[in-house]
């Protein structure tokens, strides 16, 4: 019988654009009774070539209208947001606020010895966040950085064949030098797995999805509530709302 005490918990999710879909879909295959409200922040998106203060206060005034929204916690379902973001907000906010990490301990495991190569936006790639990672694990030296400026809003657009063309020349160094471990650290590049490997067929993608999924779920004992997640879209572009929505539906469902 169901505990009618346990109150459903309500949790924001939020990416610059259309990005964190990609972890909203993980997250609405999980068998509990959760809201998940989501926010992507299209007016102000790609948010990776943005100063880390102006980062900071978009992601902020994200987070006050989930505030307002009165949820339990909130996910930054962008690598580029937890980076230039989480620890602050963190200090900021009494919500529990989790973030992304690109998935480089994994793939590091995966492939003993071996070069990786990580894909992500120029804020991720500077953040301190990245450069503490790397020096815990001691793998500065076996890191590739592909700077993929322009990757993201591309996806944000729908426009499959500019993300095919500068992912051509993105690979270009991976495949001349025999990198295959390829780690997505953007939340909009898992959209475009396809892409990637009819692009390279040797390569092998880690993303931090599942990783992230997994770490919210097991925080907030999520196993209290079994039943269906709900969720609920809102976007901060004023512009077409309905070709918006439709196309968020789209990526919720079938991808890119
Ligand atoms: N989806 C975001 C990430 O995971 C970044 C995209 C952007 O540049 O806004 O890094």
């Amino acid at each position: 019988m169901k505990d009618s005490s346990v109150r459903i918990p309500r949790i924001g999710v939020m990416d610059s654009g259309m990005g964190g879909l990609s972890v909203l879909r993980e997250l609405l295959a999980l068998p509990y009774q959760v809201e998940f409200l989501y926010y992507g922040d299209l007016a102000n998106s790609p948010y990776g070539e943005k100063s880390t203060s102006q980062i900071l206060d978009l992601t902020r005034a994200v987070c006050h209208f989930f505030i307002s929204k009165k949820v339990d916690a909130i996910l930054l379902a962008c690598n580029t947001a937890t980076s230039a973001a989480a620890l602050k907000l963190r200090e900021e906010l009494s919500v529990p606020i989790f973030g992304m990490e690109p998935a480089i301990k994994p793939a590091l495991l995966a492939h003993e010895k071996e070069k990786i190569a990580l894909l992500a936006t120029a804020v991720t790639h500077r953040e301190e966040k990245l450069q503490e990672l790397k020096a815990d694990l001691g793998a500065k030296e076996r890191i590739l950085h592909l700077n993929c400026d322009g990757l993201a809003h591309l996806v944000d657009q729908g426009d499959l064949q500019g993300a095919r063309n500068l992912l051509q020349n993105i690979l270009r160094i991976p495949k001349e030098e025999g990198v295959k471990a390829l780690v997505l650290g953007c939340t909009h590049y898992v959209f475009l797995k396809n892409e990637i490997m009819d692009l390279y067929p040797e390569a092998i993608l880690h993303d931090g999805n599942q990783g992230t999924v997994r770490h919210l779920a097991n925080s907030l004992h999520l196993d209290r509530v079994s039943g269906r997640p709900t969720f609920e879209l809102h976007f901060s572009s004023p512009e077409k709302p309905n070709g918006i929505r439709q196309f968020a539906l789209q990526l919720l469902e079938r991808g890119l």
